[in-house]
């Protein structure tokens, strides 16, 4: 039988009449648009964050667009980014007719290298760039070095914007992943540790101002009144039927993050001998979007991917290609002191099942396969 990658089944099983309650609450009514779950999610979700405005909206694309629009990027204006990311990091600045600046990634976190973003800055400014700000990724769960980023967008005038589309719900030092920079940007695809049934995204900030314009943009720029254009927009919101889903799964969030840590952490004592394991920094905490190990040197991926799916064991790669090397970004500026990081890492991840419903025998499993696939290609 083959394993589920992710299962919102199981998931699904366990709330579904919260659900479905909740659905039929919204149908009955027919407040489909900014409708009254939309309002109950916002409070829910900036009560968590301790009083950070919550704007919901219609990605985690768009979140990272108006986050931009909301900072105020213009065309010409530069921004350091990782390159060992999902597209719509970059994709999100380039859009607005701004410049990604690819920096480096660390080994252990897959995150943004604090002590490498001036070489990203430099490569910024080498370009001609109005270097604004610094967009760091959450990949896999773990947040970036937030305080350093942080020091570092201070000392040298630039804003600091959190994707943390995976990495909602992790902490760092116990402050939670969306009180740090100016901006943090989430994604409610299904998929992710908070998703909804479709699109969905939320983007959060302590600045007035900032949600002032965000809130205006997320529905075509309006002003005092609906026919009033204060601001160049888009059509961004988040249904309301997608709230009154992500309302029913915020009730189980924090236990499904507390079974993901104990997931992870088993995979990591099954594991730690035969390939490299995963390692969060030292008072950090993940949401496990992804279980993610590398390789040993020599492995052929394919073959050994190939091999996992024969025995029924699903497998992904995040991210086989990094941004920089993708076509439509090649022209953009690449720290000074290069990727080659970003490059290997490429070429040795491995997303292997992760989700709160995963059992220990199933694990055991997947282990047993890992083992058998590496051995294959070892002989
Ligand atoms: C790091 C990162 N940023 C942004 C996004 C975009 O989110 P969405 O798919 O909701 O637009 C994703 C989604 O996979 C992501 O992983």
């Amino acid at each position: 039988m083959t394993i589920a990658f992710i299962d919102l089944a199981a998931q699904q099983s366990r709330i579904r009449s919260r659900l479905d309650a909740r659905l039929k609450q919204v149908m009955d009514r027919g407040d489909y648009i900014m409708g009254r779950e939309v309002g109950e999610l916002e409070t829910a979700l900036s009560e968590r964050l301790g009083g950070h405005h919550t704007i919901s909206c219609s990605s985690g694309t768009d979140a990272l667009i108006l986050g931009l629009l909301g900072l105020q990027v213009r065309p010409g204006d530069g921004i350091i980014v990782p390159s060992f990311t999902f597209a719509a990091s970059a994709e999100s600045i380039a859009v607005l007719g701004a410049s990604p600046v690819f920096a480096e990634v660390e080994e252990a976190s897959f995150n943004l290298d604090p002590n490498l973003l001036g070489d990203a800055l430099s490569a910024g400014k080498k370009a001609g760039l109005n270097m604004v700000g610094i967009m760091a990724v959450g990949l896999f769960g773990q947040p970036a070095n937030l305080p350093a980023i942080s020091e570092f967008a201070a000392k040298n005038g630039l804003w600091l914007l959190d994707d943390a589309a995976q990495s909602f719900g992790a902490k760092w030092a116990e402050k939670p992943v969306g009180q740090f920079g100016a901006v943090t940007a989430t994604s409610f695809f299904p998929a992710k540790p908070l998703g909804c049934y479709g699109d969905g995204g939320a983007l959060f900030t302590g600045d007035d101002k900032i949600a002032g314009i965000v809130r205006s943009c997320r529905i075509h720029g309006q002003g005092s009144d609906k026919y009033e254009n204060i601001h160049i927009g888009m059509t961004a919101r988040l249904d309301t039927m997608q709230a009154a889903v992500l309302l029913a799964k915020l009730e189980i969030f924090d236990e499904e993050l507390a079974a993901r840590q104990q997931i992870a952490e088993r995979y990591n004592k099954m594991l730690e001998d035969i390939v490299t394991t995963p390692k969060l920094a030292d008072a950090t905490t993940s949401s496990w979007a992804q279980y993610v190990i590398r390789l040993p040197e020599g492995g052929d991926r394919s073959a050994i991917q190939a091999d996992l799916a024969k025995k029924g064991v699903p497998t992904a790669i995040y991210y086989p290609r990094p941004m920089h090397t993708q076509p439509v970004y090649t022209h953009y500026p690449v720290s000074t002191s290069g990727l080659a990081l970003t490059e290997k890492m490429a070429s040795d991840v491995l997303a292997l099942p992760m989700h709160p419903y995963l059992e220990k025998d199933t694990q055991i499993r997947i282990v047993q396969a890992l083992e058998s696939a590496l051995a294959i290609k070892a002989a």
